[in-house]
């Protein structure tokens, strides 16, 4: 008997800073866990990141330690496709073939490219000051990620519906003019974290963020880590009086990072603040000591793959292999379809 075919879920992850806390518990993990029920393809979006990255060794540097961070963090490469996008040279080709059913006006219309014009209107600048190209085409090249490699799903934070959207209506222009001898598949967007809305402070209680300069990089040396954790704002309620761990970026950060087996610890904590008998301090020393216990296995594995030559240089480049198969099959239809080749 055969086995039905499982969804494709695809997701780019955009190598532009050292991966957070709000990395892991927004996207890693909820994209682990689809990888449970999905066929999974996941890969280092190196590209993308030229538009905002220019420093060569900073890139670089980037893409390895995101790639590292997903496999410390329980990606298995023998699951999931896991590649880096430049090493897939046919996505390139394929931008060009669909830049050529895009509408201009679509572009024009995209979030990130519509902001950089109402910026520089408001700063009475040129509305095109400032944007390049990469800029503008960005979502056609993300639209290529997804329907090279036949996407059913793209799980995204709510920033990136747009272009997941994006790629579902180039889809459906070429599928328009050329449905006849191929279509392509046309993708959906899914916000993984829809369900509970959690949004991970950051040592200022803002939203963490690398914009913000106010994350908790994953693999901190242990004793960065602590400092770090004392740094997060607290009022100066005396440790006696009951305490509201809802209102506490520290209580939020430990209750949405806990794994399950620290579950008891947090409902302990819980009622300790609200009942009056624990400190911001010792709060902050419950949230290192789960932090540190959850981290540390993480860390050594990240080490291990950020040096040269590690597996990691093994698994990305079976991934590219396996992703170019995949790549070239949608290629090499569209290349028929459309006329190109002999
Ligand atoms: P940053 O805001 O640090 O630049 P990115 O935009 O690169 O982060 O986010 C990459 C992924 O991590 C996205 O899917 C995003 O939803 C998730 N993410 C980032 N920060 C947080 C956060 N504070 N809480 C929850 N998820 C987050
Ligand atoms: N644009 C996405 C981001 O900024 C990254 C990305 C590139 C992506 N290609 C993709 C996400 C394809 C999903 C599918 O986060």
């Amino acid at each position: 008997m055969s086995q039905p075919v499982a969804k494709v879920s695809l997701t780019g992850i955009k190598p532009t800073g050292e991966p957070h806390l709000g990395n892991l518990i927004g996207a890693i993990r909820p994209a682990l866990q689809l990888a449970e029920q999905y066929d999974s393809v996941y890969f280092i979006a190196d590209y993308h990141a030229l538009t905002s990255v220019r420093d060569p060794k900073l890139l670089r540097h980037y893409s390895r330690s995101v790639a590292a961070t997903w496999v410390a963090a329980g990606l298995d490469p023998n699951r999931t496709i896991f590649y880096v996008q430049s090493d897939v040279p046919e996505i390139f080709e394929l931008t060009w073939a669909l830049s050529c059913v895009t509408g201009k006006g679509l572009m024009n219309r995209a979030h990130a490219y519509k902001a950089a014009r109402d910026r520089n209107v408001e700063a009475g600048e040129e509305p095109d000051a400032g944007v390049n190209m990469g800029l503008y085409n960005y979502p056609i090249l993300m639209a290529v990620d997804i329907l090279i490699m036949e996407s059913d799903v793209v799980p995204v934070g709510k920033d990136q519906v747009q272009h997941v959207e994006y790629a579902a209506d180039i889809a459906g222009s070429f599928n328009h003019l050329y449905g006849e001898s191929y279509r392509l598949k046309v993708p959906q967007a899914i916000i993984p974290d829809a369900g509970t809305g959690h949004t991970l402070p950051g040592l200022d209680g803002r939203k963490m963020s690398k914009s913000y300069d106010n994350t908790i990089p994953l693999f901190l040396p242990e004793n960065q880590l602590k400092k770090l954790v004392r740094r997060i704002p607290t009022d100066s309620t005396p440790v006696e009086a009951p305490k509201d761990p809802d209102g506490s970026a520290v209580f939020q950060i430990l209750e949405q990072f806990a794994p399950p087996s620290a579950a008891a610890v947090v409902a302990d904590t819980r009622k300790r603040l609200e009942a009056g008998g624990m400190g911001w301090g010792e709060l902050k020393n419950v949230l290192f000591d789960v932090l540190n216990t959850e981290l540390a296995p993480l860390r050594e594995r990240y080490d291990e793959l950020m040096q040269p030559g590690s597996d990691l240089d093994a698994y990305l480049a079976e991934g590219a292999v396996k992703a170019r198969e995949r790549a070239g099959r949608v290629l090499g239809s569209v290349r028929e379809a459309i006329g190109i080749g002999r």
